[in-house]
């Protein structure tokens, strides 16, 4: 899949997560085939006032987008241009996000409901950056304001490279099913690869989408939770897997947080990469009082132990 002059090696995306796609977890996801990762939304004003608290991108980590949200062109124009000068590979506008505090300053999926505020921020965008720009919108902002298809067409006239779907309303937030009907109306109205997003948490499913839809490339949130084999076609790791990677993932986030901060920053990617091992609800709740990284090394050690006694491993669901 290409995204403008960007030749991806995989059709499938890591999704744009705040708290959760962090250099960690994107490092991870890279290191099992994941074509593009996406930071969490960054703030673009406050990228523009505090720089580099603001947006890492670690040493090697490309390809990577950046994802803006704002929602006044000169800001989120000059944070893209900087942005693309601090590393990013690609530039993500975000007009998905529901939640109120970024709604109510007009950013996120408040923009789908302004056509021409999003024409002016595009075109001030595309002016600042030479790599490539996308969008990643949501099928509109409510069930009778389904404008999905003419904010794609709109995108596309203002020079954007790809679009990113995630067929639900605003008034949905994470609700519901994604309606990936939207995906394929998008698809064929406009030239430009177009991503689904929405409801893809296993092999089969992101098959589906690919099928039912005719999208370019699929980007996957909740279904790499803990499971990024999913980025090769796999529904899990097996019991030996998932064990080498937490101890990948758990020295990552050693390495970026430091030692103190790691033993909580793991703790929640644990709960993921266990989910419906054997036993695992009693290691959540042993995980659960645990500040030291020792103490979390520990329990992991003898939670896989405990797996492995058991011979051949069932799922505990
Ligand atoms: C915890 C969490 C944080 C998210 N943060 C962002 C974000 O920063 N930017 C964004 O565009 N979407 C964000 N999303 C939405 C996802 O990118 C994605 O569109 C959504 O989860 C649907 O895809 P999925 O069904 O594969 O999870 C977030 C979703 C979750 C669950």
């Amino acid at each position: 899949m290409r995204i403008g002059s960007l030749q991806l090696s995989s059709n499938l995306l890591l999704a744009p997560m705040a708290g959760i796609t962090d250099f960690p977890f994107r490092q991870i996801v890279r290191e099992h085939g994941c074509g593009l990762v996406f930071t969490e939304m960054v703030s673009a004003d406050g990228l523009l006032r505090k720089g580099e608290s603001f947006l890492k991108i670690g040493q090697g980590e490309h390809p990577i987008s950046v994802q803006l949200f704002g929602s006044d062109s000169a800001v989120l124009a000059e944070a893209a241009g900087m942005a693309q000068h601090m590393g990013a590979d690609a530039i993500d506008l975000n007009m998905g996000c529901p939640a109120k505090q970024v709604v109510k300053t007009g950013a996120g999926a408040d923009l789908m409901r302004f056509p021409q505020k999003v024409k002016k921020i595009l075109i001030e965008m595309r002016k600042r950056t030479t790599c490539p720009l996308t969008v990643k919108i949501r099928s509109g902002w409510n069930e009778r304001e389904v404008n999905a298809v003419a904010i794609a067409k709109l995108a596309e006239d203002c020079g954007v490279d790809a679009i990113t779907v995630h067929p639900r309303t605003k008034e949905q937030a994470f609700r519901g099913w994604a309606d990936w009907n939207v995906i394929a109306e998008v698809k064929r109205a406009v030239k430009i690869p177009v991503i689904g997003n929405g409801d893809v948490g296993t092999p089969f499913l992101i098959q589906k989408m690919f099928d039912e839809t005719g999208c370019d490339g699929v980007m996957i949130g909740r279904g790499a939770l803990g499971n990024p084999w999913i980025f090769r076609m796999r529904s899990s790791g097996s019991p030996e897997e998932k064990k080498g990677v937490i101890h990948r993932h758990f020295s990552l986030i050693e390495k970026y947080y430091g030692e103190e901060y790691s033993a909580h920053q793991i703790r929640k990617h644990l709960y993921w990469y266990t989910k419906g091992l054997p036993n695992c609800t009693s290691f959540h709740s042993r995980l659960s009082g645990l500040k030291r990284k020792e103490t979390v090394w520990e329990a992991i050690h003898s939670y896989f132990e405990s797996i492995q006694r058991r011979g051949p491993c069932q799922s505990s669901k």
